[in-house]
Order: structure tokens, then C-alpha cells, then sequence
């Protein structure tokens, strides 16, 4: 039996630890411990997760993952990046007359996303092992940018969506995809408290989508979670600012929102 007030002793020291400095002198000093993601540890945690993805959390994301897609209104010709594209699960949820190009850290994942490619006999996508926070493309060259499950995956995701505002047009749209932390401060809590076990298996559980689009003049149109138990949000940005659309068929608590 632990003695009365252990727990509560426990958890405010743990926090406490979680959210000094981080000791080592390269990090910024703003950092606090076990929230830094780091992109060589990223890609060997995912190269060892492309055995078994699409069969554990892989199977979770199909739904949300379609939906997303849809809210990118691709039109036959345009131009899609996918960041982070994973073992490819995406890659045949984009209408067959859009040209995708996926990208990934992990060249695991990236065999797993080329096997489907081959096998699905699929000709609409391109797939590039590259960094999704410094990209080998140029301004504006693509019609929209898809950001599935990977913005608490990167080391900087500020960094990640100023690379996608770069590389999209003006007239573009961005959807991230992601689980954010809870306003709620008791869930938020737990999100911040677990978040150093949530990185050793590859993401963080503590990112906000304010920290996510501080300061890059984008433009969140509207946000929403297909269900209200639902952990993960659809995001929609823009590079400039446009009409709200009209909700139609959003679910219940989507709408353009101030961030
Ligand atoms: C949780 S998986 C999501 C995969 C896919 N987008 C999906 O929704 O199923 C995260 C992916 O992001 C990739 N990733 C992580 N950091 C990256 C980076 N800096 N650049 C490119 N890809 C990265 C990982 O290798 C992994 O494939």
C-alpha cells in the first residue's frame, strides 16, 4: 500500500522534473526535458515501426485519414505533397488523376509505401526520402499539402509548417492531421505528464496547434474531430486568408476558429 499523498507527491515532482531545462547546453533553453523529438532517433524508431504500422496503429487512422483527404478538394492535374506519407496508407485515398509525391524520413517506411505503390499498380505517386522540415522543392510548387500524423512527430513543428506554407501556392490549402493537447486541464495534464513516454515510441502527446502556427501568418479556416471522443483533428490552413466555407456537412463544433 502506498501511504497517503504518495501519488499526488509523485506526479508533482515527475512534472516538475519534465519541465526543467533540458541539461544538455546545444538545446535551447526553452526546452524542457523529454519533449524534444530528434529526427536520426525518429527515423530509426519508424524504420522498426514499418514491420508491424499498418497492422497497430495504422488500422486506427483510415477513417480520419480519408476525411482529411477530402477536405483538400483535389482537382484532377493538381499537384500533392504528403508529408511524412509513412508506409503509404494515403497514398490511394487521392483521386488517380491527382500527381502526389510523398515524402519520409524512414526509408522503412518508404519500402513499405513503394511496395503498395507496385502492388496496388498505382502510377499517381512519387515517393522521396527527405526531411519534411527542409524539402527539395521550390516555392509554391504544390496545389495543396497534407500533414497526417506527423506534426508531433518532427523536432520543430513550427519549422514544418513554414516549410509547408514555402512550398504551397497562395490559392493552396494545408490539412494537418494530428492529435493536439487538451484544453481540458486535467487531460491536458496527463498529455504533458506522459509526454516523455509518448516520444520514446515516437511522438509527443504535449503539442498545441498554437505553438504549431505561432508567428507564420497562416491562416486556420476552420478545425474539427470526427467525433467528440475522437483524440485526433482534421485542420484546415490556407497561405491567405479566404472566405469561411460554408459548414455543410462538418461535424458538430468545426467552424473558423481564432487561434
Ligand atoms: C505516425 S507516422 C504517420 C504516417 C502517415 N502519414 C499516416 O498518417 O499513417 C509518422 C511518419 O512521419 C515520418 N517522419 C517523422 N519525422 C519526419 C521528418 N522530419 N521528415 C519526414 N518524415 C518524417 C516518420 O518516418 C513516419 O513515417
Amino acid at each position: 500500500m502506498c501511504p497517503a499523498g504518495f501519488w499526488p507527491g509523485f506526479l508533482g515532482w515527475y512534472f516538475a522534473r519534465m519541465n526543467e531545462p533540458a541539461a544538455n547546453a546545444t538545446e535551447p533553453e526553452s526546452t524542457p526535458r523529454g519533449r524534444k523529438m530528434s529526427e536520426p532517433e525518429t527515423s530509426a524508431q519508424y524504420d522498426v515501426w514499418s514491420g508491424f504500422y499498418d497492422r497497430t496503429f495504422g488500422a486506427l487512422v483510415h477513417r480520419r485519414q480519408s476525411r482529411a483527404i477530402a477536405e483538400l478538394d483535389v482537382k484532377p492535374g493538381e499537384r500533392v505533397l504528403d508529408l511524412g506519407v509513412g508506409t503509404g496508407l494515403s497514398l490511394i485515398k487521392y483521386p488517380p488523376d491527382a500527381k502526389v509525391v510523398g515524402v519520409d524520413l524512414s526509408a522503412g517506411m518508404l519500402k513499405k509505401a513503394d511496395d503498395k505503390l507496385q502492388g496496388d499498380g498505382l502510377h499517381h505517386a512519387d515517393l522521396i526520402q527527405a526531411d519534411a522540415m527542409h524539402t527539395p522543392f521550390a516555392d509554391d510548387s504544390f496545389d495543396h499539402v497534407m500533414v497526417s500524423h506527423v506534426i508531433s512527430v518532427v523536432s520543430d513543428p513550427n519549422r514544418l509548417l513554414e516549410e509547408c506554407k514555402r512550398i504551397v501556392k497562395p490559392t493552396g490549402t494545408i490539412v494537418v492531421l494530428n492529435h493536439f493537447q487538451s484544453p481540458s486541464p486535467v487531460v491536458g495534464f496527463f498529455e504533458r505528464v506522459l509526454n516523455p513516454v509518448f516520444v520514446k515510441i515516437g511522438w509527443r502527446s504535449d503539442l498545441t496547434l498554437q505553438e504549431c502556427v505561432r508567428g507564420l501568418g497562416l491562416h486556420v479556416l476552420y478545425h474539427f474531430k470526427l467525433s467528440w471522443i475522437d483524440f485526433w483533428q482534421i485542420v484546415v490552413l490556407s497561405p491567405t486568408p479566404r472566405a469561411p466555407l460554408p459548414a455543410t456537412d462538418l461535424p458538430r463544433g468545426a467552424g473558423p476558429t481564432a487561434i
